[in-house]
């Protein structure tokens, strides 16, 4: 799938006004909107804002850091950061009304000093070596054809000792997702390895200390909370369900069933450059 065809997949159109609708529908006045407000929608990925405030936990993240978000969306987990730490985020992501409407949340948030998106893939980052503090890359790689040369780009930008942390869907035992799940409609652009080949790569791109947790029990309850919110009508016009088109109850029902079948296997994976 090239950049064009992925970035239609994850999004199109006006995608601000889109999330200023939602908000209208949700009875939220703009300005009372804050970054923590705005979590339902701009943590785009398994269970949202929740899994981004476990993974900034078991990060050492300290005021003045400069971090990358490679494959960044809406930048919610940038903004949330920045605001937590005190630190300044540089997102790239492919998808161009992502990025558009990334930059205009983060005007609009008051954020411009310390968060930075712009358009750009995660196989060749936009960056000088030894550039960063720390990264981090949240369920981007399952759409990443070129692991190895992902991976180096991830390792070349940051500085020696700095953390890269990541969140994604592997490939389970039982393999062969069902289809559509949110990173893709019908296998198309899907390149998911097994968690003991992310480990793999990320060791050959040069990192250590390779930590991996296995989050599939707690991402298949949130994706069976959310399908019981559906069911019963109650599931709240402000969330990131707006950003997953037509198919979103599929995406989530399969998202869930991937995980209980085995076919899928969610990590976390904290590790570090040596130096
Ligand atoms: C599930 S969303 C996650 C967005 C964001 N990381 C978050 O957690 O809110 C997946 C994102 O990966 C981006 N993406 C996919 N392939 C990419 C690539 N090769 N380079 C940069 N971004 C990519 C998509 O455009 C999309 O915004």
């Amino acid at each position: 799938m090239d950049a064009q065809a992925m970035s239609d997949h994850w999004g199109s159109g006006d995608v601000f006004a889109l999330i200023l609708d939602a908000m209208a529908a949700a009875g939220i006045a703009p300005d009372t909107m804050t970054v923590a407000r705005m979590a339902p929608v701009d943590h785009f990925h398994a269970r949202g804002f929740p899994a981004t405030v476990e993974l900034a936990d078991a990060l050492p993240i300290l005021p003045g850091h400069h971090l990358v978000d490679i494959g960044c969306g809406l930048g919610g987990p940038a903004r949330y950061l920045a605001e937590r730490f005190g630190c300044q985020v540089s997102g790239i992501d492919i998808t161009g009304p992502f990025v558009e409407a990334a930059n205009k949340l983060t005007a609009f948030l008051g954020m411009a000093g310390q968060v930075d998106v712009q358009l750009g893939d995660g196989h060749h980052l936009p960056f000088d070596d030894a550039a960063f503090d720390g990264g981090y890359t949240q369920h981007v790689t399952m759409n990443v054809a070129d692991r190895a040369q992902f991976y180096g780009e991830a390792f070349r930008v940051l500085k020696p000792g700095a953390f890269f942390a990541l969140t994604e869907h592997c490939l389970g035992p039982a393999g062969d997702p069902h289809f559509p799940v949110p990173w893709s409609e019908d296998g198309s652009g899907s390149h998911l390895v097994t968690p003991a080949d992310t480990v793999a790569y990320l060791a050959a791109a040069g990192f250590a200390d390779i930590a991996v947790e296995d989050t599939g029990a707690k991402y298949a309850a949130g994706y069976r909370r959310a399908l019981e919110l559906a069911a019963q009508g109650t599931l709240p016009p402000f969330g990131s369900q707006i950003l997953l088109g037509a198919t979103a109850l599929d995406k989530t029902l399969n998202s869930a069933r991937n995980i209980e079948e085995r076919r899928t296997h969610p990590v976390q994976i904290v590790c570090r450059k040596p130096g």
